[in-house]
């Protein structure tokens, strides 16, 4: 069985959907418009209107007609952004624009056209193509509630890896959309979604690209916010009926690669996804009627070629879940998935602070075992980074559970401490052989 955590990850492609239904209508059609983000690009078979198009869960009758301009017209872009051009896909061959293929970044969330409905609504949902996904083990945003859906464009496809993200196509984007319910007592009662990221993946030599949308106080519409945006006293009900406050933050635009990077062998750095890797896509989400295995579902939409026989892919555990792995397997994906796309031999903050917590380091000094930390000076809870056995002078278990910021970790993505999360690393800590760390 799984955890009440994780039942309750589990169950949030589905809340977006479901869950402010009942409220009144209000979603005019034209909120929801299946716009290719680049309709002008001569044809282009990566444009994601030839997938959407293909789709029939769009409202009224094949939306994807008119040029796709709408994304940057609208409401002028304050934030004069958008490096991708706002309207170069309607002149694709007139001058030096963006190569083809470039995905046009809308001003607004809808202007993708990879969803149809809104929150308030209560009938906000992904078109046919863009697939909702979930993770064996997420990533901790404050407790959050996400839901993930990834478009692959028409006609092409991911190419399988067993270690390292999917090699997605150039055209794909994938969203992540963060939302509390009022009372976790009623996860599927009053929620709010409060902001969509958005990764696209760009021709070279552009690569991918990352866009936070923040929803409106009226849930009818997400809009670029490069600079991020901070829910002040932002505030729910936890699963135990105790009232949670914090400072919810979107991260701005240029904080994305913060966790989003990797330093190549060139030294050059790039921005990359992180969770759409075999090992965490590996567990099943219901499409239709049966839940089905997420990669499995990929590969028989011709979605992602490479899969090799089920008994061969990798799987991360649920981290919550004891029944799935030891202690030890479980602690170290939750250090993979919360810790490794900053603490890993080639990113700047592992590179500098030589804590590598992703699940292929072996070795125990890198890992933190009686490590000295280099960086920050004291007060961060103990001299060693883990001393084995002893949770409570370690300053890995220290800084995930502290709540100050400028000690704690991650540095950004969370106001509030996981409890479980740090309880689940104590528990790992404590369990190792004392060692008296010099
Ligand atoms: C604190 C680190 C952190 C920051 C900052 C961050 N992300 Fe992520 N993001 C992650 C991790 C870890 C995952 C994978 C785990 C998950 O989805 O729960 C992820 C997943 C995603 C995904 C799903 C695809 C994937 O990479 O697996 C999208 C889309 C995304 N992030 C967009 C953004 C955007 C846009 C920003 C900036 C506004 C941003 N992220 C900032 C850590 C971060
Ligand atoms: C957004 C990037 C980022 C993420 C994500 C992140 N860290 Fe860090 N971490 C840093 C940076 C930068 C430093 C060095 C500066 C400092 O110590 O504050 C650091 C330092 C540390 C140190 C001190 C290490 C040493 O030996 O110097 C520990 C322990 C640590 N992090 C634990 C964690 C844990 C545990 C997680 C996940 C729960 C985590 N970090 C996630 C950026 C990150």
């Amino acid at each position: 069985m799984r955890s009440p955590y994780m039942t309750r990850l589990g169950l949030a492609a589905v809340l977006l959907a479901a869950a402010v239904a009942a409220c009144s209508g209000g979603n005019e059609d034209d909120t929801h418009i299946i716009d290719p983000p680049d309709a002008g690009d001569a044809g282009d078979a990566s444009t994601p209107d030839a997938g959407l198009d293909a789709g029939d869960s769009g409202p009224g009758e094949d939306g994807g007609t008119d040029a796709g301009d709408d994304g940057g017209t609208d409401a002028g872009p304050e934030d004069g952004g958008s490096d991708a051009g706002t309207d170069a896909g309607s002149d694709a061959g007139t001058d030096a624009g963006p190569p083809p293929g470039t995905v046009t970044i809308p001003n607004e969330l809808s202007g993708y056209g990879l969803f149809t409905g809104t929150p308030a609504g209560g009938d906000f949902k992904p078109v046919e193509g863009n697939l909702p996904y979930e993770l064996t083990t997420p990533l901790f945003s404050d407790y959050s509630l996400k839901s993930r859906t990834l478009y692959i464009p028409a006609g092409k496809a991911a190419l399988y890896s067993a270690d390292a993200v999917l090699d997605l196509p150039v055209g794909t984007i994938i969203t992540k959309t963060f939302a509390f319910p009022a009372d976790f007592r009623e996860p599927t009662k009053n929620v709010r979604p409060l902001e969509t990221r958005v990764l696209v993946r760009q021709p070279q030599p552009v690569g991918w690209v990352a866009y936070p949308y923040v929803w409106n106080d009226a849930l009818t519409e997400a809009t670029l916010a490069s600079g991020g945006k901070v829910f002040k006293d932002f505030s729910f009900i936890d699963e135990q009926g105790v009232t949670k406050k914090l400072d919810y933050l979107v991260p701005q635009r240029n904080q994305c690669q913060k966790c989003h990077h990797v330093v190549d062998e060139q030294d050059n750095q790039h921005l990359l996804p992180i969770g759409v890797k075999a090992r965490y896509l590996n567990r099943e989400h219901t499409y239709g009627v049966q839940p089905v295995n997420q990669l499995q579902h990929l590969a028989s939409l011709g979605k992602l070629e490479g899969l090799p026989p089920a008994a061969q892919v990798p799987r991360a555990p649920d981290a919550f879940n004891a029944g799935e792995a030891d202690l030890t397997q479980r602690a170290r994906t939750y250090l993979d998935i919360n810790c490794a796309h900053c603490h890993n031999p080639k990113a700047q903050p592992g590179i500098t602070s030589r804590l590598f917590l992703d699940i292929k380091t072996t070795d125990e000094f890198s890992l933190g075992y009686c490590k000295r930390p280099g960086s920050a000076g004291g007060g961060v809870g103990g001299e060693f980074d883990i001393v084995p056995g002893s949770h409570d002078t370690s300053i890995l278990w220290f800084r995930m559970h502290t709540e100050v910021s400028g000690k704690m970790m991650p540095e950004i993505g969370r106001a509030l401490r996981h409890e479980a999360g740090a309880q689940l690393i104590a528990d790992w800590i404590d369990a190792m052989p004392p060692r008296s760390c010099k």
